[in-house]
């Protein structure tokens, strides 16, 4: 899978895919990140990129045309899924997203900042716009950010146990159940006796019935999708 971000903060994005998994995805070739720095695409002097809104009002607009400049070259060169863009209005990102996007070949994710992007941009370039919460960034960069490490995480190949992300929280519509390590016993406080059980049958029985007690508790508008 190939991503290619747009952003005017590209040294935001440096870090975020340098290590760990997203590290491992990318030097196995399964994940390539490009970060684009909007100033380097724009017909405007000194690298403008924003100006002040029509109609008056606080907080600078991102301009349109250095916006589809940089889509329209990059759109040249190969076909997108989708051009994604990351706003507080947007639709709200979850497992079910992360999912769906995990089998894409291309995308294109447009990274907001002061008041946000041209609505004509909206309109005629961007096919998704994905919000990470009900609250307002400064910027799109952290929240593509974790956009594209929950995507690039679920590409096959990436996790070493490729079984694992299927355990994790969400992916069955479920909280995932305690986990524990060595020592049995620490400070006094002990594992769970079961989990020493050897039996993978019982093992799988109670971790299913402390995934449903945990999201029963925490999360219990979750059981209302959750399907047996
Ligand atoms: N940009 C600013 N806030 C955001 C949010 N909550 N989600 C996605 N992009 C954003």
């Amino acid at each position: 899978m190939r991503i290619d971000i747009i952003t005017v903060v590209p040294d935001l994005l440096t870090s975020p895919f340098s290590h760990s998994i997203m590290k491992r995805a990318q030097s196995r070739g399964l994940l390539e990140v490009h970060t684009h720095n909007l100033r380097d695409h724009t017909p405007y002097k000194q690298g403008q990129v924003d100006d002040y809104q029509f109609g008056g009002g606080a907080g600078m607009v991102m301009m349109p045309e250095p916006l589809a400049i940089l889509l329209d070259k990059l759109k040249e060169e190969r076909n997108y899924d989708e051009v994604i863009y990351m706003t507080p209005d947007g639709e709200r990102f979850e497992q079910k997203i992360a999912n769906r996007l995990s089998i894409k070949e291309n995308l294109i994710i447009i990274c907001g900042h002061y008041k946000g992007i041209d609505e004509r941009i909206r309109e005629h370039y961007v096919t998704k716009e994905i919000s990470i919460g009900d609250y307002v960034l400064s910027g799109g960069e952290l929240a593509a950010a974790v956009v594209v490490d929950a995507i690039g995480r679920l590409i096959p190949g990436v996790l070493n146990d490729e079984t694992s992300a299927l355990f994790d929280s969400f992916q069955d519509g479920l909280l995932a159940p305690p986990v524990y390590t060595r020592p049995a016993d620490f400070r006094g406080w002990k594992v769970p006796e079961i989990l020493l059980c050897g039996d993978p049958k019982k093992i799988d029985v109670w971790r299913h019935e402390e995934a449903l007690k945990r999201t029963a508790e925490r999360r219990p508008e979750l059981l209302e999708d959750h399907e047996e």
